[in-house]
């Protein structure tokens, strides 16, 4: 499975593209435990869509990633956990360890009458227990729904009602840096409107007081008493859903990405091994969040598939101060690390100072991930961090593709800083212009698209397998529409620009400016907003909200303030603008539609040309808008 260097990369890339199904067959067969072999390698169309990976073949994702490795190495490390205080101990739980502890709580969601199929909503901070319940659920065959810690209790309440989840997995409390969070509390107030929830299981990390009503909550610590550590794995389809994960798009409500058993489970142990050329007893720090994509695949799933040993780390880059990732790699002698550019670019802020002193040299890897990493960034990286001694990649994927896309092998193929480079085997990227027609040759640009299925592609949205095809396979006839631009230079290297549909990428988070726009909208006396993202230094996009108030009489900063707590409370913390400019009118088509290239222009500081504004309903608005957005500046 593992690619040595650059020739067998192209080989391994030409014999994926000649032969799709033989290639992933032989990988699927030589490497994973499988209960049945498959009948049928692929079946596909992206017309409706229709994506079937190792048809008929039955699994069990959890027998690949803890049976055969407790096995062969019970007592290595799977999982090494690092708390928020360092001052508090670190976990190291063995293969053998995780192995007992996943069955138990297996057990434990059986008694609390989780049945195969079912959906379990997860929301719990980054403990080891979170990866425990999301393997259990996966052990069972249950279907799990991590929502991230940062989202509010409404949130989490339409992700559970979306895919009528049965129990909720959650903590007391959350400790994040010097701030206590609450987590109980929050999926109480979640569940006043959500009624098929049965059971709630309560694992206890602050210990702070909760409610807990009586025949619904129970507490993780005594359940798991009640139980032992046998259960055997479900037998599950290839094409079983293995997890919902949700995440937002240009419009609407947030969509539960789908991912299956089989395909998932091949081509993110696939893309761990080779992008991050992992070779046993490496340790791999990956910095995300397991409510995150980029957790499910590379803390989680990946690693763990590949026997490898996986970092867990439950606080900030920034707490006790901006060293403590180089503390933690100094501490565990990480080999690999996986990061955002805006944790990069925030650390870098801080200066060398916390850099300097901290034995960095277990590090042979550094990763990037979430959004385009400036070269600044890159280099900062590289150098501080890596000592130039280290392949930096940068990997550029999706929720909806499961697993990373295009990418430098560490240390096989050519780096290119900002740039994501070349797309791994089994990826067949295309540029395409508006009209769908592809753009062939180099340095050009267009709209990033993929012809040929990979085993990780999205299957569907839960509930309304239209949504799946209107958002991602009806743009372009017979493509998948990733959303993003991207530039293709000489070589064949790609480098991401952006989206270029209405989603914003905040700090690598995904936020869709129609969601943050409710939000906005449902705050008492405003009449109408529009959010824009602009380029901000650290978290790469800033929210800019545009908004129309009934009044101007009122106390706008006031107002303002009021207006974040709505956000806060309707989506998360993470959504709040980072600038609410308050206006009189929007610019808008005569036919009513909000011209928003002139506000991303005006938000960028981009005043002087804005364009074509003759076919305004109302040209004036944009000098007030222009004039409004200078004095905030
Ligand atoms: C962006 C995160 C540039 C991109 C794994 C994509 C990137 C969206 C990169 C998906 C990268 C992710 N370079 N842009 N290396 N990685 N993106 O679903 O716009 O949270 O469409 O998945 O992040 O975000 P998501």
């Amino acid at each position: 499975m593992l690619i040595q260097n650059y020739e067998e990369y192209q080989k391994a890339y030409e014999a994926s593209v000649q032969d799709p199904e033989g290639f992933w067959a032989e990988i699927a067969a030589n490497n994973f435990e499988w209960k049945k072999p498959w009948t049928k390698v692929l079946d596909w169309n992206f017309k409706e869509p229709k994506i079937q990976w190792f048809v008929g073949g039955k699994l069990n994702i959890t027998e690949n990633c803890l049976d055969r490795h407790v096995r062969d190495k019970p007592h290595q490390p799977a999982i090494i956990w690092e708390p928020n205080d360092p001052g508090e101990d670190s976990i190291t739980l063995t293969y053998r360890q995780l192995f007992d502890r996943v069955c138990s709580f297996a057990n434990v969601l059986k008694r609390n009458g989780v049945k195969k199929g079912d959906r379990v909503c997860i929301y719990m901070p980054m403990i080891p227990e979170l990866a425990i319940a999301t393997l259990a659920c996966a052990r069972i065959g249950a279907i799990h729904s991590v929502v991230f810690g940062g989202f509010s209790a409404s949130s989490i309440a339409d992700r559970i009602n979306d895919s009528q989840c049965v129990a909720v997995i959650t903590t007391d409390g959350a400790v994040r840096g010097n701030k206590s969070i609450p987590m109980k509390d929050t999926v109480d107030d979640a569940l006043i409107g959500c009624p098929t929830v049965k059971k709630v299981i309560v694992a206890t990390r602050t210990r702070t007081p909760v409610s807990m009503i009586k025949g619904r909550d129970v507490w993780w610590e005594e359940e798991v008493k009640f139980v032992n550590s046998d259960c055997p794995a479900e037998e599950m389809d290839s094409e079983d859903p293995l997890f919902i994960l949700y995440t937002s798009g240009s419009t609407g409500k947030p969509k539960g990405v789908v991912h299956t058993c089989g395909g998932y489970m091949v081509y993110t142990a696939y893309t761990f091994m080779n992008v991050f050329q992992y070779k046993p007893g490496m340790i791999h720090f990956c910095t995300a969040d397991i409510g995150w994509i980029t957790g499910h695949s590379y803390i989680v799933y990946g690693p763990l598939a590949c026997g490898a040993i996986s970092l867990m780390f439950e606080g900030v880059p920034t707490y006790p101060d901006a060293g403590r990732f180089w503390e933690i790699v100094e501490k565990h002698r990480v080999n690999i690390l996986y990061t955002a550019p805006t944790a990069i670019r925030s650390l870098m802020g801080f200066g060398t100072e916390y850099v300097e002193g901290k034995d960095l040299s277990s590090l042979k890897i550094l990763g990037s991930v979430g959004e385009p990493i400036n070269e600044e960034a890159w280099h900062w990286y590289s150098k501080n961090i890596g000592k130039d001694n280290c392949p930096v990649v940068d990997t550029w994927w999706q929720t909806e593709t499961g697993g990373i896309l295009i990418s430098a092998l560490a240390g096989i193929t050519p780096l290119k800083p900002a740039w994501a480079s070349l797309p791994l085997p089994g990826v067949q990227m295309l540029l395409v212009d508006e009209n769908g027609k592809e753009i062939t040759g180099g340095n050009v640009s267009g709209n990033l698209c993929i012809k040929f299925p990979w085993p990780a592609t999205i299957r569907t949205t839960w509930g309304d397998h239209e949504r799946c095809r209107t958002n991602y396979f009806a743009a372009y006839p017979n493509l998948y529409f990733t959303g993003d631009g991207a530039m293709r230079d000489e070589n064949g290297f790609y480098r991401i620009t952006g989206r270029v549909d209405d989603v914003l990428n905040v700090s690598g988070h995904r936020i869709g400016t129609a969601e943050v726009e409710n939000a906005i909208n449902m705050h008492t006396g405003v009449v109408e907003s529009a959010v824009v993202g602009y380029p901000h230094d650290i978290k790469g996009q800033g929210i800019y909200a545009y908004v129309i108030c009934e009044s101007h009489a009122n106390d706008l900063e006031l107002t303002r303030k009021d207006i974040l707590a709505t956000v806060s409370r309707v989506i998360g913390p993470i959504a709040k603008p980072d600038k609410i400019q308050f206006v009189s009118g929007l610019p808008k088509t005569r036919s009513g539609k909000i011209m928003r290239r002139i506000l991303r222009k005006i938000a960028e500081g981009e005043t002087a040309n804005l364009g074509d504004t003759s076919t305004l309903l109302d040209p004036n608005v944009v000098e007030e808008i222009k004039n409004g957005a200078q004095q905030m500046r």
